[in-house]
């Protein structure tokens, strides 16, 4: 019998690509852990580490799916704050 997939319902992209690292993306990585463990949101948001989005004049680049929500060129303070917000407000995916 086949496992079901789990599919979380937000999925953060961290790009991890050498100018986004640069830039702290690593470090922001650990602290995104931290605010999904405290909100108890493991199975409704899932971290996903990615090589490059493509971006990278605008490192470091975090993205909010299926939110549709791009954080560039902000401080490691901003992206923290915004995407603790943005992760604990219910998806807006379906609703018109
Ligand atoms: S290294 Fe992050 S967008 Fe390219």
């Amino acid at each position: 019998m086949k496992k079901k997939l789990h599919t979380p319902e937000k999925i953060v992209l961290v790009c991890l690509g050498s100018k986004c690292k640069e830039k702290g993306n690593k470090d922001l990585v650990q602290d995104l852990k931290k605010i999904i463990k405290e909100n108890h949101l493991k199975n409704t948001c899932e971290i996903i580490k990615v090589n490059c989005l493509g971006k990278c004049k605008h490192a470091p680049i975090i993205s909010v799916q299926p939110d549709n929500i791009w954080f560039s060129d902000i401080t490691q303070k901003e992206i923290k704050h915004q995407i603790e917000n943005s992760i604990l407000l219910p998806s807006t995916e379906g609703l018109l």
